[in-house]
């Protein structure tokens, strides 16, 4: 049942049974079967097209005319059907992956500074203010200058006094790649407290100094309500010609208003460091202390030791030093009535936005 190229009504068929198919087709799979099977190599009007060439010759333009014209309605209704088909599938695209932007979302919490931090830099601030330059100091740190420029002798009693995380030996790899060995060891500590930097500032510095070395120190402590295996401490050093112990008392309390206003002034007991000579333990007068106002005690100071300033190559007769160091939890403890220290170490968002997200308690 071949088409003839000259069926003018055979052919007028074709083209609307094709267009009609190409119409009803919804997706482009539908699409490209009616395309085969109407336009197809094996379609009739493919078929009847080859057919031309063995016609005769009279005839061949008039077949030539018809088959021209109805090709090209066929192609002009594919190509109707495929830009209908395409914008339709577009259409969906863009409804289903559409985001409404105005569906309300959970907002992500703003931030809050840690109040430590805060105070760390509030406490820098206000030696800046005084002239005295900040430092600061390796936290893994030469057994040497954590104790023995700071007159701890070897066998000094006094190690004991401050429980000390020692660091092992680095494993090192042989040149040819081979065993791996242990040095030994090597002497270092994480640094128990912020004093250290005393020693690297008058080596590298030499005297006149005055600086404070805010940091994080670290001891063996079990964490409880008033202590930390890691925690901060602020640490004072002043050295030059004619420093007194009056000098220190005077350095304390300007430092203990501003921190805790007006009223609050600190007293001095006797104590003892190996690094201070005469050595003190410094009290601060808290007027909210629990049970009515009283003495707290905020930090360790002195007058430097005169062999600290020899470890650095200082001459003790030409210069005079104080120093002093407090912990900076113990500080915010004070500063906000905080009783327990273990909330400011667990990371709780909840504690440090008590302070606003600026850490500042406003
Ligand atoms: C010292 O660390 C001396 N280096 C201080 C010093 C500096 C003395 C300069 C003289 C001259 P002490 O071990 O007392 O001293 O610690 C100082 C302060 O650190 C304490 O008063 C306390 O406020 C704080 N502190 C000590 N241990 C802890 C701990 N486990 N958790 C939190 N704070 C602590
Ligand atoms: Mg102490």
């Amino acid at each position: 049942m071949d088409l003839s190229p000259l069926d003018e009504a055979g052919i007028a068929l074709a083209v609307s049974s094709a267009i009609a198919a190409f119409e009803s087709a919804s997706t482009l799979e539908e699409l490209k079967e009616a395309r085969l099977t109407h336009s197809g190599d094996g379609a009739p009007i493919t078929q009847a097209n080859m057919q031309i060439k063995s016609l005769e010759k009279d005839q061949k333009p008039v077949a030539g005319r018809l088959m021209g014209s109805a090709r090209k309605e066929i192609q002009q209704a594919l190509d109707l059907a495929t830009a209908r088909i395409e914008a339709l599938n577009e259409e969906r695209m863009l409804a289903e992956e559409m985001v409404d932007v105005t569906v309300p979302t959970r907002r992500a919490p703003k931030g809050a500074r840690h109040p430590l931090n805060v105070l760390l830099e509030d406490v820098s601030d206000f030696f800046i203010g005084m002239g005295w330059d900040i430092v600061e100091g390796p936290e893994i740190e030469h057994e040497w200058f954590n104790f023995d420029a700071l007159n701890f002798g070897p066998d000094h009693p006094a190690r004991q006094m401050q429980d000390t995380f020692y660091v092992d030996g680095v494993e090192t790899v042989a040149s040819d790649g081979s065993a791996s060995d242990q040095v030994e060891q090597p002497g270092l500590v994480l640094r128990t407290h912020t004093s250290p930097v005393q020693s690297h500032t008058l080596l590298s510095r030499g005297a006149p100094v005055y600086i404070a070395c805010p940091g994080k120190v670290y001891r063996t402590d079990a964490l409880d309500a008033t202590h930390t295996p890691v925690f901060h401490q602020i640490e004072g050093l002043a050295v030059d010609k004619g420093l007194t112990m009056e000098h220190l008392k005077g350095t304390l309390d300007h430092f203990a208003k501003a921190m805790f206003g007006p009223e609050a002034k600190t007293r001095l007991r006797p104590s003892f460091f190996p690094f201070t000579e005469p050595s003190a333990e410094m009290d601060l007068w808290f007027p909210l202390k629990k049970g009515g106002p009283g003495w707290i005690e905020w930090g360790g100071c002195g007058m430097v030791n005169p062999e600290v300033l020899k470890n650095a190559g200082i001459d003790p007769e030409e210069y005079t030093g104080f120093a002093f160091g407090m912990g900076i939890e113990r500080t915010l403890m004070l500063r906000h009535g905080i009783a327990d220290m273990r909330d400011m170490v667990e990371g709780d968002i909840r504690f440090s936005l008590q302070f606003g997200t600026t850490g500042r308690g406003n």
